[in-house]
């Protein structure tokens, strides 16, 4: 891992990190951005079918094709320069890493937060199940210890969160959270629609719902990284990209101290901002 302004990355990024700066946004491009595991995929998923309602390429298409990570290896900045419009590009980086012409050219955003705490089992999950990529050998009290110091890759996860909560009102950011899609899937994908200017008719709308339930995005392969097993990265039977898709699932892993951590480092960072996540269903 590298420190990079206040903001800790994965090795990975290190290469590309300075000359994302220099990235050439386009004003029709839709970013969609968020910390590890607070359900980039499922955002991804819902933002492409509303923007071009191809039910096929999704289930067909790898998700990184259809929307390239920007600071990951298998995107280059190249390819992704000579993607034709309208672009969808996936990010974890922080808001003050992103490309400096997304505060001239202000395309639009779509941010996706989650509970800290469903997020860092979940992104326990995901990096010890794919440890011949990430080398990380700890135990799941290891990584919420260093979660809690702000020492697990794209942290800190409270400023990533909410310098994009302070920029939440203006016309080309929506910030959502993870648990609003869990409560109101329809009613998240008309907001995505609405924030998008699409006026979709309501059988599509509901043929959205259908493809982004759990249930129907984990038997897609274009949305399960099968590159990660393919390549032996992922041992298929520990963990999957998509696992449990609940909110409280932190309640089966953590214990009444690492609780009392959390709310307290949660406490201390989201005073006075008005930003509230739900912890349970
Ligand atoms: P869990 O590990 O808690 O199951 P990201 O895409 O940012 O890496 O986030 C992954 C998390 O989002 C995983 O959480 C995954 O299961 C969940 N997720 C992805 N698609 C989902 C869906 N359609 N419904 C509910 N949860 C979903």
């Amino acid at each position: 891992m590298i420190l990079y302004i206040n903001t800790v990355l994965p090795n990975f990024v290190e290469e590309k990190v300075k000359s994302i700066s220099d990235f050439e946004v386009r004003e029709n491009d839709v970013w969609v951005v968020g910390y590890p595991r607070s359900g980039m995929t499922w955002i991804q998923e819902i933002v492409y079918l509303v923007q071009t309602l191809d039910f096929e390429g999704s289930r067909s298409i790898d998700c990184d094709e259809r929307i390239p990570y920007l600071e990951f290896p298998t995107s280059t900045l190249t390819d992704l320069s000579e993607k034709p419009s309208p672009r969808i590009i996936k990010t974890h980086l922080p808001l003050k890493l992103l490309p400096t012409q997304i505060q001239t050219i202000q395309p639009k955003m779509v941010y996706i937060a989650r509970n800290p705490k469903d997020v860092v089992v979940s992104y326990f999950h995901l990096v010890s199940s794919i440890q011949s990529l990430t080398r990380y050998k700890g135990k799941l009290e290891d990584f919420v210890d260093s979660f809690l110091v702000d020492r697990v890759p794209y942290s800190p996860w409270s400023t990533h969160v909410l310098e994009f909560w302070e920029i939440k009102d203006q016309p080309n950011v929506l910030f959502l959270t993870y648990e609003d899609l869990q409560k109101d899937l329809e009613g998240s994908i008309r907001k995505v629609a609405a924030f998008l200017e699409k006026d979709l008719k309501n059988e599509d709308v509901q043929k959205i719902v259908k493809h982004c339930s759990f249930d129907e995005m984990k038997t897609n392969p274009s949305v399960n990284h099968q590159w990660l097993t393919d390549r032996q990265f992922q041992d298929p039977k520990k963990a999957e990209f998509l696992r449990k898709g609940k909110v409280g699932d932190w309640k089966n892993y953590l214990s009444k101290e690492q609780d009392d951590k959390l709310n307290v480092k949660i406490a201390l960072k989201l005073k006075h901002c008005g930003l509230f996540f739900h912890y349970t269903e």
